[in-house]
């Protein structure tokens, strides 16, 4: 047993696992690039104060799951990992005065999120999202032209079955009253609910909804339905915002419990779901309208509209089905030589090749020239190039690992012979496919 792990829900993508996620990483980037989106950073902590305004104090995400640092003695201000990218890409918008630029302001990221969560199966500590914003538009076309983003990353991704569920959760008009209402519902039931679920009806009754307590469901299932207490702008949204779907050819369900665990959302909330595995645990990805979080952290009121979707549990998808990694490419060449000793000359000539842009190798152990050939085989090499009394006169051993033929090339033709020989393989492969 090592005397070190990686801490608790985190993992380490060993290169396997790392080229699934780039994979993932470069559909996700092309896609956005495709719909207008901006690629930028934020820093991965920030200002406690950035997630407990923009988020909400009484949420999961703030309340129990924030990853706070412990301050530096010298250092007053109060930092978080970033639990999300929402409220650092907001703060970020407003320090930069992204409000002058053309609207609306449309912005992703890609990157490491850190949420305190109890591990279990596609919930971890560390864990990977990618994150769109689309900030100064009020809808509802691009509430739906997110959406139809969203499902076709995961088309793309190689995940056919994944289904959105849409809600409305209204607005700062309507939706007090509505909370007023819940509570109503469950407040007769008080003496019944799990010490969660009772301090929730005070703080965040919206939560009991979905909440997977056993005690909960015969309430829920006849609990007052937001779409009943919508105002009428909201209700509209709300329409405009399937006739777009419908428009698309997406189908959707408007699922009345769904509510989205961040507070800064107002009317669109959407969650993307395997077909058959839905469920608050297992939600590939979800967004929403975020209307007032500008205003909140100290910007103009300006609407706003984004999503983030899990990339961890989209490799697991495909893991399971046995489609989340590429294939590796090995090198194209490896340079192997007669003599075992002579590993200047080797790393010098694949010095030379990798300056020319090809993906070599050179064995550089001191091993006999068969167990060299051995290796670029194992390696996947089509080429191995034999260093041997020949270089003196300029000249070297092609030999082809795949075919097992062998020539000599002069040493000035050899990044030609290369580049040829790997475009007409690749060319072969591409006809085969
Ligand atoms: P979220 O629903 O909290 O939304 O997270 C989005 C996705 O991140 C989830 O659907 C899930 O796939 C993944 N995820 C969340 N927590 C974990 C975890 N502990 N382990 C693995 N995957 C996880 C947001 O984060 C919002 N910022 C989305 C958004 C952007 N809304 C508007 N703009």
């Amino acid at each position: 047993m090592p005397a070190f792990r990686a801490p608790r829900g985190t993992r380490d993508l060993l290169p396997a696992e790392r080229a699934a996620f780039a994979r993932l990483e470069r559909i996700a980037r092309d896609l956005g690039a495709r719909y207008g989106y901006r690629e930028m950073e934020t820093p991965l902590f920030e200002l406690s104060g950035v997630f407990e305004r923009g988020i909400g104090e009484v949420t999961d995400v703030v309340e129990k799951e924030l990853f706070r640092l412990a301050p530096r003695t010298e250092e007053a201000e109060a930092w978080a990992l970033r639990p999300e990218a929402t409220a650092g890409i907001v703060r970020a918008y407003l320090q930069h005065g992204m409000h002058t630029w053309p609207s609306p302001v449309k912005l992703m990221l890609t990157g490491p999120m850190f949420r305190y969560d109890r591990p279990q199966a596609g919930r971890f500590r560390q864990f990977w999202q990618w994150d769109v914003e689309a900030i100064g538009d009020a809808g509802p076309a691009v509430d739906a032209e997110l959406v139809e983003l969203g499902l076709r990353f995961y088309r793309d991704a190689g995940l056919a079955d994944v289904d959105v569920r849409l809600n409305s959760i209204g607005d700062g008009v309507c939706r007090p009253a509505y909370i007023e209402v819940l509570r109503a519902h469950y407040r007769p039931a008080i003496d019944r609910l799990p010490d969660v679920e009772r301090a929730r009806l005070e703080t965040n009754p919206l939560r009991l909804l979905d909440s997977k307590d056993p005690a909960l469901a015969a309430l829920n299932a006849g609990a007052p339905r937001i779409a009943d207490h919508l105002c009428d702008p909201c209700a509209e949204h709300l329409a405009a915002v399937r006739a777009h779907l419908d428009a698309l050819g997406i189908g959707h369900v408007v699922d009345h419990a769904l509510v989205r665990g961040l507070d800064y959302y107002t009317r669109t909330a959407f969650e993307f779901y395997r077909r058959g595995a839905e469920g608050q645990q297992s939600a590939l990805g979800g967004g929403g309208r975020y209307d007032g979080l500008i205003e909140l952290l100290g910007g103009r009121p300006t609407p706003g509209i984004g999503f983030a979707l899990g990339l961890d549990r989209v490799v697991l998808a495909l893991d399971a089905a046995g489609r989340a990694a590429p294939p590796e490419a090995g090198p194209l060449a490896v340079v192997v030589g007669a003599d075992p000793g002579a590993t200047a000359e080797r790393l010098r000539i694949v010095t030379l090749l990798r300056g020319e842009g090809i993906r070599a190798r050179a064995d550089l152990g001191v091993r006999k020239l068969g167990r060299q050939l051995e290796g670029a085989s194992r390696d996947g090499a089509h080429f191995a190039i034999i260093l041997g009394d020949e270089l003196a006169d300029g000249e070297v051993q092609l030999r082809d690992l795949q075919a097992g033929t062998q020539r000599p090339v002069r040493l000035a033709d050899l990044v030609r012979e290369l580049q040829r020989a790997d475009a007409s393989h690749r060319h072969g492969e591409a006809a085969q496919a």
